[in-house]
């Protein structure tokens, strides 16, 4: 079969950010970012404050770092060395969901379920040593509102997340009482901190002129360093749950697709660029494409890096790909255009979530030119999907013009762990 070209030009249009819409969206950022700091009920983003500045990279001593933002919980042991150097002691690692075994994060479990299994993995970690004293630094992934660097209350789950009982509560005093209920009083967690913090922190940690953090994975959200430059106030990281930006052009895919989620009407950018929303995105349109319009066929992101990925010349892994979800088998022309769909729905992507860091940067410039600057970025659609960074660059450049020549991105690999190890560092301050 050959897709109709009139219906696959419409679709590929209507995930194409073009140079204006890119300006509009950066600048409508921006503007949120100011209302925001002044008034945050008037702006889409939460702006939440974290309680922590930037680390100095002189931070010593060992540490628990608890990374909870995904289905994969980790727990490590930490030495920092100071000067930027650390070294990993222990890690160890549980999903919070195994098909058809447990699921912590559905909507049948309890928060104490959650928590315990949590604690579970921390004595893993201390090898059931009950006698030496640990400070914990949480990095928890999910929007929370802090009164000071211990004390975060999750507002709302994010990424599908369903468990009950925790929206609303002190995450830290959830996990402390989980700890206690299993004899590990010898683990004091002292600090929470969004992922995007912990990334931010871990960069700082190592290398001077890093003032923004991100997260370009499952879920996406970015941070930055906010200068209160004229207040009397220190500078603070703040957490702007840029996820749930909604300045967006959303086209009717993702329109019926947000009405479909979890959490209708909230996180309209992370469910237009992250790696958990990606694939289903690209499934609708292709199942508009082969007349199966409303069918979900679980495509992933990964199956669309692999689809992007297949330069062989009959584009056997695309076939292969599209004929486990749909059942269908497409010709090689066919298969030249989904690879075109799922390059197009990655370009948007990282179109938009660049446009959300040059918001952050004509912030932070005012009217002078861009500070120089690496933008830290963890997660595995930056470092692993085709055509993401090159294409950051590019808006970079489009968006910055000639001071993109002072800002590049740079990966912060595992950034959740060292940034909470750093975060429980400082919280001896
Ligand atoms: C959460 C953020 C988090 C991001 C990346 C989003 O769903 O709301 O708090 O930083 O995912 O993990």
């Amino acid at each position: 079969m050959a897709f109709e070209k009139n219906q696959f030009d419409d679709i590929i249009e209507e995930f194409t950010v073009n140079g204006d819409t890119l300006h509009e969206i950066a600048a409508d950022f921006r503007y949120d970012l100011r209302k925001g700091l002044q008034n945050p009920d008037e702006s889409s983003l939460r702006m939440l404050k974290s309680y922590v500045g930037l680390p100095t990279g002189r931070e010593t001593g060992e540490y628990l770092a608890l990374d909870f933002g995904g289905t994969n919980l980790r727990v490590l042991r930490i030495q920092l060395k100071g000067e930027g150097k650390f070294e990993i002691l222990k890690k160890v690692a549980k999903p919070l969901k195994v098909e058809g075994v447990y699921d912590f994060i559905g909507p049948d479990s309890t928060a104490e379920q959650m928590f315990d299994f949590i604690a579970e993995l921390v004595d893993e970690a201390i090898d059931g040593d009950h006698t030496k004293k640990y400070l914990l630094g949480h990095t928890f992934s999910f929007p929370s509102e802090q009164s000071d660097l211990y004390n975060a209350k999750l507002i709302i789950w994010t990424k599908e997340f369903a468990t009950p009982g925790v929206e609303g509560k002190v995450v830290n005093d959830l996990l402390k009482e989980a700890l206690h209920r299993q004899g590990i009083d010898n683990v004091e967690p002292t600090a929470v901190i969004n992922d995007t913090v912990a990334v931010l922190l871990a960069a700082a940690y190592k290398q001077p002129d890093v003032y923004i953090g991100s997260i370009y994975a499952t879920g996406h959200n970015t941070c930055y360093l906010e200068p209160y430059a004229d207040s009397a106030d220190e500078p603070m990281i703040l957490n702007l749950e840029s996820g749930g930006f909604m300045k967006l052009v959303p086209n009717r895919f993702d329109e019926a697709f947000d009405q479909a989620s979890e959490k209708p009407g909230e996180q309209r950018l992370e469910k237009m660029v992250s790696g958990r929303y990606m694939g289903e995105l690209f499934g609708m349109a292709l199942a508009e494409l082969l007349g199966e319009s409303g069918k979900s066929y679980g495509f992933t992101s990964i199956d669309m890096s692999n689809i992007i990925v297949d330069d062989s010349g009959n584009r056997q892994q695309v076939q292969q790909i599209v004929s486990g979800r749909t059942g269908r088998t497409l010709d090689l022309a066919d298969c030249q255009q989904v690879q075109k769909l799922a390059s197009t729905l990655v370009i948007r992507s990282a179109r938009l979530v660049t446009a959300s860091y040059v918001g952050i940067i004509w912030q932070l410039n005012g009217t002078d030119k861009a500070l120089k600057q690496h933008i830290a970025i963890d997660g595995s659609v930056y470092e692993k999907m085709p055509l993401a960074k090159e294409n950051i660059m590019q808006a970079l450049s489009e968006l910055l013009g000639e001071d993109s020549a002072v800002v590049d991105t740079v990966l912060e690999n595992g950034g959740s762990g060292l940034g909470a190890a750093i975060a429980a560092a400082m919280s001896q301050r």
